[in-house]
C-alpha cells in the first residue's frame, strides 16, 4: 500500500478511535477490506448487469425466436422465478456451507448462465440459461450485502448496504451501453448475454482468495479461523477487541435458534408489514417494466430505431446511477423518510404525465414525452424506493429475527417482480399503455400513503432506539 495513503489511514482510525469509534488498536488499515469489497461488489454489478441486459436483448431474441407476447413475459421472468428461490433458499444455504463457498457457487451460475444464454439455439436452452442467471442472481442479491457487512469494520455496514445498491445500478447502466455498441451486430445479442461470464470470472478467481466471514466462522465455532480472517482483513493487526464484540454479538442475536414462528410476534408484526409492503410496491410501482423493457416502451411511443431506442435506454441507466449516488450522499442528512416521500410524490407525477401522453396519442412529440418522462420516473425511484427498501429491511428487524425477516421481504420482492414482469406485456397488448402506466400511478399513491401512515425515520437512530419505536405504543397506534 502507499506510505501517503496508510499514514492517512492512520490518522483518521485513531482520531476515530480517540472518539470511542473504534477499539483502539494502532496501526489497523481496511486495506483488505476494500479488496473484499471490491470483489464481492462484483455480485451487485452481475445482478445489475443480468436484470438490465434482457432489455437490450429481447427485441432480437424475439426476432430470433418468433417469441409471442407471453412467451417474451415469460424469458423475462423465468429468471425472477430463480431469483425468487434463490433468495429463498441463500440464507440456509450460507448459514450451512459458509458465505464463500455459497458465492463461488454463485460465480459459476452465473458463468453457466451466461454461456448458456449465449449459445442458445433454441427456446428451452435460452430458459435454462435465463433459469440459471436467475437462481444466482436471487442467491446475490441476498448474499452480497450479507458478506459484506459481515466482513465490514461495525461503523461501515451501512454505507457498505448502499454501496451494493449503486453497483446494482452501475450494473445495470453497463449492460445498457454494451447493449447499444452490439445493437448494429450481427448476433450482437449473443455477445450482450455472454459479456456477463467476465465479472462472472472474476468475481470466481477472487472470491478463491478471500476468506469466510469472521462471523460465519465464529458461528460455526471455528474462532481460530476467525480470528485469522479478521487479522487478514484489518491488515494484520491485533483483533482481540472485534472478535470478542463479535462473540457478544452473536450470543445477543441468537439468530439460528429462532424459530419461523418468531416473525409472528406482535414485536415484530408492524416492521414485516413495512418490510413486505415496501418490497411488494417497489416492484407494482413498475420500476423493473422500465428496466427490462424500456425499448419496447420507446419504440411504442414513437421512436424510430431499435438502436435509438436502446440509447435513449442507457441515458435512462445514467439517470439511475446519478440519482443513486446522491441518494447515498442524502440518506445520512435527509433521512429516508423524507426521500422516500419525494421520490414516491415525483414517481407518481412522472406515471400521471406518461399516462396522460399515450392516452392523447402516440404521433410526434409522444417519443421525447416519454423519455423524460420515464428518464424522470426513474430519477425518482433511485433517490427513494430503490436505495430506500434495501436500507430499510437491513435496519427495522428485531436482532433475533433480521436473518429470516430480511429473506422474507426479499422473496416478496422478487415474487412481486415475477407478477409484474410477466403479465406487463399482456397489460400493454390489452389494456394499452395508457391504462397500464394509469395502474401504476394508482400503485404509487397506495405506496405514498402506506409510506405516510407507516413509514418511520430511521436516520441517526440506533438499531434497538428503532427497534423500541416499533414495539411501542406509537407502532400500536399506527396499527
Ligand atoms: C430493485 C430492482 C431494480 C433496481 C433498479 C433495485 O432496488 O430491487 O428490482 O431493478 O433497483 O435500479
Amino acid at each position: 500500500m502507499c506510505r501517503g495513503f496508510r499514514r492517512a489511514t492512520l490518522r483518521y482510525d485513531r482520531s476515530r478511535a480517540r472518539r470511542g469509534l473504534l477499539p483502539r488498536v494502532e496501526g489497523v488499515s481496511d486495506m483488505n477490506f476494500k479488496v473484499v469489497a471490491a470483489t464481492a461488489s462484483l455480485g451487485g454489478l452481475l445482478f445489475g448487469y443480468d436484470t438490465g441486459v434482457v432489455s437490450g436483448a429481447l427485441p432480437f431474441v424475439r426476432e430470433v425466436f418468433q417469441l409471442s407476447e407471453a412467451m417474451q413475459g415469460f424469458f423475462v421472468s423465468i429468471a425472477l422465478a430463480g431469483a425468487a428461490a434463490g433468495a429463498g433458499v441463500a440464507g440456509q444455504l450460507a448459514d450451512a456451507y459458509g458465505r464463500r463457498r455459497v458465492i463461488l457457487v454463485v460465480a459459476a451460475l452465473f458463468v453457466v448462465g451466461a454461456l448458456l444464454c449465449a449459445v442458445a439455439a433454441n427456446v428451452p436452452v435460452l430458459l435454462l440459461g435465463r433459469l440459471t442467471l436467475g437462481v444466482a442472481i436471487g442467491v446475490a442479491s441476498m448474499l452480497t450485502p450479507l458478506y459484506l457487512a459481515e466482513m465490514a469494520p461495525a461503523d461501515k455496514r451501512g454505507g457498505v448496504v448502499s454501496l451494493n445498491q449503486m453497483c446494482i445500478t452501475v450494473g445495470i447502466l453497463l449492460s445498457y451501453i454494451v447493449a447499444y455498441l452490439l445493437s448494429e451486430v450481427d448476433g450482437g445479442w449473443r455477445w450482450m448475454l455472454a459479456i456477463g461470464c467476465l465479472p462472472g470470472v472474476v468475481l470466481g478467481l477472487g472470491m478463491l482468495g478471500l476468506p469466510d466471514s469472521p462471523r460465519w466462522l465464529a458461528g460455526q465455532g471455528r474462532l481460530d479461523e476467525a480470528a485469522a480472517a479478521l487479522r487478514t482483513l484489518r491488515g494484520g493487526q491485533d483483533v482481540t477487541a472485534e472478535l470478542n464484540q463479535l462473540r457478544t454479538d452473536l450470543t445477543r442475536e441468537n439468530g439460528a435458534l429462532v424459530p419461523w414462528s418468531a416473525l409472528l410476534e406482535p414485536r415484530v408484526r408492524l416492521p414485516l408489514i413495512v418490510g413486505v409492503g415496501l418490497a411488494v410496491f417497489q416492484q407494482v410501482t413498475g420500476i423493473n417494466t422500465v428496466i427490462y423493457y424500456a425499448p419496447i416502451i420507446f419504440e411504442q411511443a414513437g421512436m424510430g430505431s431499435t438502436s435509438a431506442a436502446i440509447l435513449a435506454t442507457a441515458g435512462v441507466g445514467v439517470v439511475n446511477v446519478i440519482m443513486t449516488y446522491v441518494a447515498l450522499k442524502l440518506l445520512d442528512t435527509a433521512g429516508r423518510r423524507k426521500l422516500l416521500i419525494v421520490g414516491l410524490a415525483g414517481m407518481t407525477a412522472m406515471l400521471a404525465i406518461l399516462t396522460a401522453g399515450f392516452a392523447v396519442g402516440t404521433e410526434g412529440p409522444l417519443a421525447w414525452i416519454a423519455t423524460l418522462s420515464v428518464a424522470a420516473y426513474v430519477g425518482f425511484f433511485a433517490i427513494g424506493l430503490g436505495p430506500v427498501f434495501w436500507l430499510l429491511i437491513s435496519e427495522i428487524f428485531p436482532l433475533a429475527v433480521r436473518g429470516r425477516a430480511m429473506g422474507v421481504a426479499t422473496v416478496a420482492n422478487w415474487g412481486a417482480n415475477l407478477i409484474v414482469s410477466q403479465i406487463f406485456l399482456m397489460l400493454i397488448a390489452g389494456l394499452g399503455s395508457a391504462a397500464t402506466f394509469g395502474l401504476f400511478a394508482v400503485m404509487s399513491v397506495g405506496a405514498l400513503l402506506f409510506t405516510l401512515a407507516l413509514v418511520p425515520e430511521t436516520k441517526g437512530r440506533t438499531l434497538e432506539e428503532i427497534e423500541a419505536d416499533f414495539s411501542g405504543e406509537r407502532a400500536a397506534a399506527r396499527l
